[in-house]
């Protein structure tokens, strides 16, 4: 009897396992931190063992907790941070490096020397996407030119390439199945945004050679199964998406005009847009949001993404950083001990600016530091930042569409930050809305395998049955945010063009 849907949600700061009953709800889950590699400034890398293993770890935990067996379980989404990527031997099984997570800016000279050689406008045209260090392409062709060094005996026949969603796919199936989805794929910089295929001029123009890319599946699709001997059953894998487009489709937003914001280690707004893949004209991205069989032919559903580089991580970095604070929960409170920011400014460009602005070379900075600066204010300014940025997202994507965004579905860590959600309804001048469950990157999963395998049959039934905890309107404060908020941007001009 099959009664769970598995859900696997790897992000950038740790690995999850969730089991999810037939009403939806979560019956169990398994967490572990992921050991986060910053061999220089500006560069971030990830144990792709590390992460095999606590997938494997979290999903026996689970499945031990829960008390259930893996006969159980119906099928497994699986959803990724995006982006990130790795080479790995397919006779060994063992990675060739460390995989360079999105957040690394190692290769922001290579894409500066492409845009010198005027290459930004067809890529940007092909793919939807920026030409920016932030997706893999780049990093992929970096990790090519090093083979040299670390591997010169390594025929190049023996050689896969792929991101987290495709690294894991191919070892949960025993090494059987390479392959990703056409989100995952939308953000590697390689892929043709229209044909959803590898496109051949991107492939020469990074050098990466196409029989070392994944094929690309449909989103809500049967990807394989999981080897018998890793959970005593074979579970069907049968949806793989990006972590963010999961968690627009747990939303419900399948309808142009609806818009998420995840509030993660970065904070990802993205609207859907239908069938249309809407190009913008302030800096956003176009992406695929997912994709499925309908009647023989593949179906996707685009959408404009703003990508926020580092919200929740300067949370973390008040915390493990400066020491400032002992927990995250705390940033609420003292942000509320004070009326406001004593003028202070904080952008959290550690990682440069992404959306709109796309410098690879700003950082991070506190401006407007007098000597009445207390840490209330330090967190404050760090909190507003937050907001702040998705303002200006939430602006562009306006300007792109004739329908305004009107409401704003959250999730993600950083919402429950009841300071913080207030904060973005007041400078935003429109209402956001809570989930109950705010795990949405895992439910997205778990919806989109249980529709596939039959386990649920009703996506809109599904997503409404979610709960809302709470909805922020914007009050008092919203004059005095939204004013703040042109000093901030003041604040953002200042620390572009650093290094
Ligand atoms: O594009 C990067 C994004 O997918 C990372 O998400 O939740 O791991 O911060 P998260």
């Amino acid at each position: 009897m099959s009664d769970y849907i598995l859900a696997l949600d790897l992000g950038t700061t740790g690995n999850r396992a969730i089991l999810f009953d037939k009403a939806g709800q979560i019956t169990g889950q398994a967490y572990k931190e992921l050991t986060q590699y910053y061999p220089h400034p500006g560069w971030l890398e990830h144990d792709p063992n590390e992460i095999w293993q606590d997938t494997l770890h979290c999903i026996q935990q689970v499945i031990k907790n829960t008390g259930i067996s893996a006969q159980q379980i119906a099928a497994l989404g699986l959803t990724v941070q995006r982006e990130t990527c790795l080479l790995w031997d397919k006779m060994t099984g063992k990675p060739l490096h460390r995989a360079i997570v999105w957040q690394d800016r190692r290769t922001a000279p290579l894409c500066h020397q492409l845009a010198e050689l005027g290459h930004a406008e067809e890529i940007q045209s092909r793919t939807g996407l920026v030409l920016d260090a932030y997706f893999s392409a780049t990093k992929l062709a970096w990790l090519m030119d090093g083979l040299n060094q670390t591997h010169p005996e390594i025929e190049r026949n023996r050689i896969l390439a792929g991101t987290i969603d495709t690294w894991i796919l191919w070892n949960l199936t025993g090494r059987k199945v390479h392959a990703t989805d056409h989100s995952n794929a939308s953000r590697t910089l390689l892929m043709n945004l229209i044909q959803q295929e590898w496109d051949n001029r991107l492939l020469e123009l990074f050098g990466i050679p196409g029989e070392w890319l994944p094929q690309i599946q449909p989103s809500l699709s049967e990807f394989g199964i999981t080897d018998s001997q890793l959970f005593g059953a074979e579970i069907p894998i049968t949806a793989v998406f990006g972590d963010q487009q999961a968690a627009l489709f747990a939303h419900g937003c399948d309808r142009p005009g609806t818009v998420k914001c995840t509030y993660g280690t970065g904070s990802f707004l993205i609207a859907q847009t239908g069938k249309t893949a809407v190009r913008s004209q302030n800096q956003m991205l176009t992406t695929i949001a997912w994709t499925r069989r309908h009647n023989g032919q593949i179906e996707a559903n685009y959408a404009l993404e703003g990508a926020m580089f580092t919200t929740g991580a300067c949370i973390q970095w008040l915390r493990d950083g400066l020491g400032l604070i002992d927990s995250a929960p705390e940033t609420e409170t003292l942000a509320q001990q004070v009326p406001d920011t004593a003028g202070v400014c904080f952008v959290p460009a550690f990682s440069g600016l992404g959306a709109p602005h796309w410098d690879m070379t700003a950082r991070g900075a506190f401006l407007g530091l007098t000597g009445g600066v207390r840490r209330e204010h330090l967190v404050r300014a760090t909190l507003e930042a937050i907001a702040y940025q998705v303002k200006e997202v939430v602006d562009a994507i306006n300007q792109d569409s004739p329908t305004p965004i009107n409401l704003l579905k959250v999730d993600g860590g950083a919402c429950r930050n009841n300071f913080l959600m207030q904060f973005q309804a007041d400078v935003l001048g429109i209402p956001v809305e809570r989930p109950t469950i705010q795990e949405a990157t895992a439910q997205g999963a778990a919806f989109g395998a249980g529709l596939t395998a039959g386990f649920w049959s009703d996506y809109q039934e599904l997503v409404t049955s979610r709960e809302c905890d709470r909805t922020f309107h914007p009050g008092t404060g919203a004059a005095s945010a939204q004013a703040h908020f042109q000093q901030w941007q003041k604040a953002v001009e200042r620390v572009k063009y650093w290094r």
